[in-house]
């Protein structure tokens, strides 16, 4: 009987076994699931009150007269049609997800347990700030560790995403601008060809024009190109660091003195912050602003899209455009800032921008955040970030005896291959990728960064043992060989065991079915 490397008998000796459709359409504990809406069925469920005595309508005829359409499922139903939608979720709770740029961490159980704390969790957003001193104190200290720890003077902790956190930061800096008279002249970003498609979208939002600095030969910011593309009519740069290809960028104070020097601004988009987490502080490095994704850095959940949370820092420069509200404490009492006009009185926030969000941020997410920072104190914080590059360099050395990596040298947290290590194999990326998930592996992120042909960017994290490292890497190894013994048709193929085949992607993108409609494209077809 042959073993996989955990020991398991392998699929090979199934082989012989033909997989037939079920009767069910289940493949064993793998349950296809129908929408509530198609499986309901309202007649059978719920509580059908008596008619009200004297109701009369007080819509003025503007009352339903139709059947509102909700599914009508009995609790158990219920329950088990959503246990099992969230089965055929992958999360980093079944095994690794070496997505890279999206540090896709361990959330400790721990921090899930302080953000239950009825104090915290059941907190009206609205309650007095008499009643909320302890949510606001929490808000205030994890302002306080955030700043501590990338030496800047401010943040603005109400961002709700890393994108979120961006927009925050550029309108600091276009607010900036525009308080200095030169609105109308500085209207240039410049971004490297390797950013996260949401630096320029956050750029262009903010009524900027962008540029792209392309990448040297080592996957950095091209320095000579960058300077020759300052004038007088710069905003700014947006450049994330380390960078989407998992490099520190070596010219990162050079590239900073530049824009300076040109009276540009410096935002640092900071997703990469796990990788020099209690390291190098931005403001050493002459950031101006940088958003921290606490769902990357510090462990908090990221939700499916959301709730995220990205405070972003700011420095002396911007901290009085920060965006209202913020937290301010004096002596023994903690107060939030709410309007520009209460802002115009404080020091931080004197020319706030305004509001970002309807209220103080995402406190779920702030709760986990701190708890994550004080159990793991500064040297844990510092040893995350050497673990994340560690685990980054380990799966690098072991891959490159198959695949190619896309630069020279170490790395920092996340390892960047190209796909000529599958060169006239007729095997692509993205066949690479289905192929993973035969395997059992949530597939890397692909395609990205755009500087490198076929891209595969794997960040392990930290949080993973050395003993998941190599089942993943042998996999990975197992699959290259395979793909270069021209085993072409099974990488087509693949996925062969997902619940799923592979998507039609092109028309899934041209053609996309967002809602439910009573006819399913399904019946229609029939
Ligand atoms: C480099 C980089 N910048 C920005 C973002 C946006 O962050 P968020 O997804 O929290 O909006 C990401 C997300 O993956 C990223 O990798």
């Amino acid at each position: 009987m042959s073993m996989n490397t955990q020991g398991c008998p392998t699929r090979a000796d199934d082989a012989n076994v033909t997989e037939a459709p079920t009767f069910t359409g289940n493949k064993a504990l793998q349950i296809e699931e129908a929408l509530s809406f198609e499986i309901g069925d309202l007649a059978g469920t719920g509580v059908d009150f008596p008619e009200a005595d004297g109701s009369e309508d007080r819509l003025g005829g503007l009352a339903r007269n139709s059947d509102i359409g909700l599914p009508g499922l009995s609790e158990p139903e219920t329950m088990r049609h959503f246990v099992r939608l969230s089965q055929k979720n992958y999360a980093i709770d079944m095994g690794p997800f070496p997505l890279g740029s999206c540090t896709m961490k361990h959330n400790p159980r721990l921090n899930e347990k302080i953000a239950r704390l009825p104090g915290f969790a059941d907190l009206h957003p609205l309650a007095p700030q008499s009643a909320a001193q302890g949510a606001l104190e929490l808000i205030d200290r994890l302002a306080f560790w955030l700043k501590e720890l990338t030496g800047m003077p401010a943040v603005a902790m109400s961002p709700k995403a890393g994108a979120h956190g961006e927009l925050c930061g550029m309108m600091a800096i276009k607010a900036a601008i525009e308080a200095r008279g030169e609105g109308d002249k500085r209207i240039r970003v410049l971004a490297p060809e390797s950013a996260h498609g949401t630096n320029p979208a956050t750029a262009v939002r903010c009524g900027f024009k962008v540029e792209a600095i392309p990448a040297d030969e080592t996957g950095r910011v091209d320095l000579a190109a960058l300077k020759e593309k300052l004038g007088d009519d710069i905003a700014g740069i947006m450049v994330t660091n380390p960078n989407t290809c998992g490099l520190f960028e070596r010219d990162i104070r050079a590239i900073a003195d530049a824009v300076h020097e040109a009276g540009g601004y410096f935002y640092c988009d900071g997703a990469n912050f796990n990788a020099i987490a209690g390291k190098v502080k931005p403001g050493d490095l002459g950031v101006d602003a940088m958003h921290i994704n606490l769902h990357k850095t510090f462990s908090t959940p990221h939700g499916g899209g959301g709730p995220g949370s990205g405070p972003t820092v700011l420095s002396q420069v911007l901290a009085p455009y920060a965006p209202v509200p913020f937290v301010v404490h004096d002596g023994d009492e903690y107060h939030l800032v709410e309007t520009r006009r209460a802002a115009k009185t404080q020091g931080e926030g004197a020319e706030s921008f305004g509001r970002l969000t309807a209220f103080q941020g995402q406190m779920g997410m702030f709760t986990r955040a701190l708890s994550y920072m004080m159990s793991h104190g500064v040297d844990g914080v510092r040893q995350a970030a050497e673990d994340a590059v560690l685990n980054a360099n380990y799966v690098l050395a072991r891959l490159k005896a198959e695949m190619t990596p896309a630069f020279d040298g170490y790395c920092m947290h996340e390892a960047l291959f190209d796909d000529r290590f599958l060169k006239d194999t007729g095997v692509e990326t993205i066949d690479f990728a289905k192929a993973m998930i035969d395997e059992g592996y949530h597939p890397m992120t692909m395609y990205f960064p755009l500087v490198v042909h076929g891209a595969m960017l794997v960040e392990p994290t930290e949080s993973e043992s050395k003993r998941e490292l190599d089942l993943f890497c042998d996999a990975l190894l197992f699959l290259a060989k395979r793909a270069r013994a021209g085993d072409v048709d099974r990488f087509k193929a693949a996925p062969v065991y997902a619940p799923r085949r592979r998507l039609d992607e092109t028309a899934a993108a041209r053609k996309p079915v967002l809602r439910w409609t009573p006819e399913s494209p399904r019946e229609a077809a029939q």
